[in-house]
Parts: structure tokens; sequence; C-alpha cells
């Protein structure tokens, strides 16, 4: 077993066959959650902590329901109420947590590279939930995940990763899965949120969006972080909208079916319109339903195998 699947830090890090191991025993979990009793004893005995230190919805309650569904026993951890506040350091509120003998730690963090800081340090198993801009490799998997069942494959499937791409860890964790599984990548944005990295990917790059809606059989829309205009790296919020906002009139335009994902959360009538968001090509909920069982497949693949 590489180190890739022993934690989870990343997708950079994993194999093609590694994140296959993943996504079918994914499917095998899917089914578990849509019994009446949606619980297996598969992790009974296992301790696992999630530490937060940067807000979530989706991920933190899946992480926790995957946990609960394995029969694990679940600690969390917020940064508001901890000793964090008295200027606890990452590493001993991590070495502390981990003397009370957890195996799985999940964690949440701005600062890129506190997972692997963390995998280095603790004997636990450690599962990236989003470092920094870095990587957050459980949403990718579960995007792969979604568009598997959709379309059988993702070989030769055209994804099209619209919005912020140098800041987000979601188009990173995509990009990096996807092209390994034979997926084609494109990106649209404007040029300052295009990095100059994706050229080694084979990513194309789109400006317009209507070409890229032209091209793709998929739109994984991201989150515009509205915190980042004051920044000037993008025109306003209203120009976003005119040139790169994903709406019912631009869809139709195409006169194909184009399937609508996005990570959450979204900004309705920003990067995507709310009938689009809630339409009949959106995904976004079965991402989100997908989303516990791919998290189930990861902590167990980490939790059983161990060392
Ligand atoms: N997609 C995602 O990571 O959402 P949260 O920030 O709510 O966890």
């Amino acid at each position: 077993m590489n180190d890739g699947i022993r934690h989870l830090l990343g997708l950079r890090e994993l194999t093609a066959e590694e994140i296959t191991e993943i996504l079918d025993t994914a499917k095998s979990f899917r089914e578990v959650i849509d019994r009446p009793i949606k619980k297996v004893p598969t992790l009974q005995g296992t301790t696992v902590v999630n530490l937060f230190f940067e807000s979530s919805t989706r991920t933190r309650i899946s992480f926790e329901l995957a946990e609960r569904r394995l029969s694990a026993d679940v600690v969390n951890f917020t940064v508001s109420g901890s000793s964090v506040s008295k200027g606890e350091t990452l590493k001993d509120t991590a070495r502390n947590i981990e003397a009370m003998r957890t195996d799985i730690v999940v964690i949440r963090h701005s600062s890129t590279g506190a997972p692997h800081l963390l995998s280095r340090l603790l004997k636990s198993a450690v599962i990236n939930a989003g470092d920094g801009i870095n990587e957050h490799p459980t949403q990718a998997l579960l995007d792969m995940y979604t568009m598997r069942s959709k379309f059988s494959t993702l070989q030769g499937l055209r994804v099209c990763i619209v919005g912020d791409i140098a800041h987000s860890r979601v188009a990173r964790s995509n990009i990096f899965g996807l092209t390994k599984m034979g997926a084609r990548v494109g990106v649209c944005g404007p040029r300052t949120l295009i990095p100059s990295y994706l050229d080694q990917f084979g990513v194309i790059e789109f400006y317009d969006i209507d070409r890229a809606i032209e091209w793709a059989d998929v739109l994984n829309v991201l989150r515009i972080q509205l915190e980042r205009e004051a920044g000037g790296q993008f025109p306003s919020i209203r120009e976003y909208r005119l040139y790169w906002g994903i709406n019912r009139q631009r869809l139709e335009k195409a006169r194909k079916e184009l399937v609508i994902m996005h990570p959450g959360p979204i900004n309705r009538g920003v990067e995507l319109d709310g009938d689009v968001a809630d339409g009949q090509t959106s995904l976004i909920l079965d991402q989100v339903t997908n989303g516990v069982a791919v998290r189930m497949a990861v902590l167990y693949l980490t939790g059983v195998r161990k060392s």
C-alpha cells in the first residue's frame, strides 16, 4: 500500500487504480446508505476525530454521517471553544487529541499542507477535508463518482471547471483526478483566475463561456469567492455574472443537455442561476448524497489498512 491511501492527502499522490478502488468501494457503500437501516459494523472500535479549523456545512456533516454509518466512535473539534484561542498550536492540538487514542484524523485547515504535517507527526491515518488552496480530495472523488454514475465511464468525458481556478482546491483535486482517469478537462474564467501550471496536465483553457459550453459534457461550476473581489482579481460581480455566469439562456443556445455540478455553497445569481441549479440536468444534490458513500469508502480504506 503506498502512502497515498494510508492517508488521503490529495489526488496528486494517487494512481488511477487507487482512485478506481475508492470509487468502486463507494458504490457498495452507496447501496448501504439507500437501505432503511443505513449502518454497518465496519469501523466498530475505531475512533475518528474531525478537526475543522475552517467553516464547513457539507464536508463536516458528510464525514460525520459516514463515520457513524460505519459504526466508528466520532469526536468533533471546532476552533471556537477550543484551546486554539489560548494560542495552542496545530501540532500540540493534534498530538494531545491523539494521546487519547484516536485512529483516524479528518482535517480541514486554511493552511496548505496542514494534513501533510499531521501525517508526519501522528500515528493515525490522516484524511484531508480541504487544505488552503491546495486540495479537497474527497470533493473531487465525489464529483468523479457522480459523473461516473451518470456516464458509466470518465474516459473521454469532457468536463469544464468554471470560475476561480487559481484559488480553488476543488479545481486542483478535480484536475489531478479527472486527468488520471482519462477525462478531458477544460477550465473557463477570467484570465486572472486561470493559473499558468495547467499546461502540464493538458487542460484546455477557455475564456469565452459560450465556447466552453459548446465543448463540454459537464460544467463543474465553482463558487466565486466574493471576498476576493476586493483584491481586484476579477471585475465586479455584475461583470462576472454577465461574462461567466451560467444561466438558462446560455445553456439553451447550446442546444444540448449539459450536466451541471457545483461543490457548494452556491452564490445563486452570481456563478449559477437558481433555476439551473435546481433544474433537470443538475446533479448538485446527487453530489451531496454520493459524498457520504465516497467518504465511507475513504474511511474504510484508510481505517482498515492503518499500520
Ligand atoms: N463543498 C464543500 O466543501 O462545502 P463545505 O465548505 O460546506 O464543506
